[in-house]
């Protein structure tokens, strides 16, 4: 089983970055092997609407540290997201990598019943930290992507959620998200 975990937080020391760990980690236990992508360290540019990838290509036309990454993903089971919540958003490093995802759409996506380039049956993993320890408050950030990446052959998409985080380290004293991760990675890699 091949996991490409992305982290979208600059924070290497941060909160998403320590659950990714440890979802990463408890699967590396299990078997899968894990490729992970710091996107703060990568240079790229976000999607720059030229739609080569709907005209002339099958992939995206710009050549920067994304390329590895889209590249990788098409080889994945598991996708792994791990992000903060900037101003109620994934983090900026992992928005402009979701437009970049704008080329796994095939050019009559809006009618084709296959509207994606990937093979089916991917599954997102999607981390997500925030301040704010009401978890009520961005519950709709899952929901839209778990939406667009449905469209690209994602199906029973899974949540991991660290609520009321601040500071560096302080997921990995919330042992309840991190049992969450542990979790999460054995019921996957049973699964696959
Ligand atoms: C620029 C910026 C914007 C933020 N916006 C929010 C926000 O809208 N809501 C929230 O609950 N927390 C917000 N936070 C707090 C982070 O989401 C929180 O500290 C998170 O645990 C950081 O994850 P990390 O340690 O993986 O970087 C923000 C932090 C920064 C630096």
């Amino acid at each position: 089983m091949n996991i490409v975990c992305l982290l979208g937080s600059p924070r290497s020391r941060g909160n998403s970055t320590a659950i990714a760990r440890h979802f990463c980690e408890t699967a590396e236990k299990k078997g899968a092997s894990i490729q992970s992508f710091s996107l703060n360290k990568l240079n790229y540019r976000g999607c720059q609407a030229c739609m080569t990838c709907k005209t002339k290509l099958d992939r995206c036309v710009l050549k920067d540290d994304l390329t590895e990454v889209l590249d990788a993903i098409r080889d994945a089971d598991v996708l792994v997201m791990a992000t903060p919540v900037y101003y109620g958003e994934v983090s900026s490093q992992m928005k402009g990598f979701i437009d970049r995802t704008f080329s796994y759409l095939v050019p009559d996506y809006t009618t084709n019943p296959v509207p994606s380039r990937l093979k089916p049956g991917k599954r997102l993993v999607f981390i997500q930290t925030q301040g704010q320890p009401d978890e009520k408050q961005f519950a709709d950030i899952f929901p839209r992507y778990d939406y667009f990446f449905n469209w690209y052959g994602f199906m029973d998409n899974c949540l991991i959620r660290g609520c009321g985080l601040m500071t560096d380290g302080e997921a990995q004293a919330r042992s309840e998200i991190m049992v969450d991760a542990e979790k999460t990675a054995d019921m996957l890699v049973q699964k696959t």
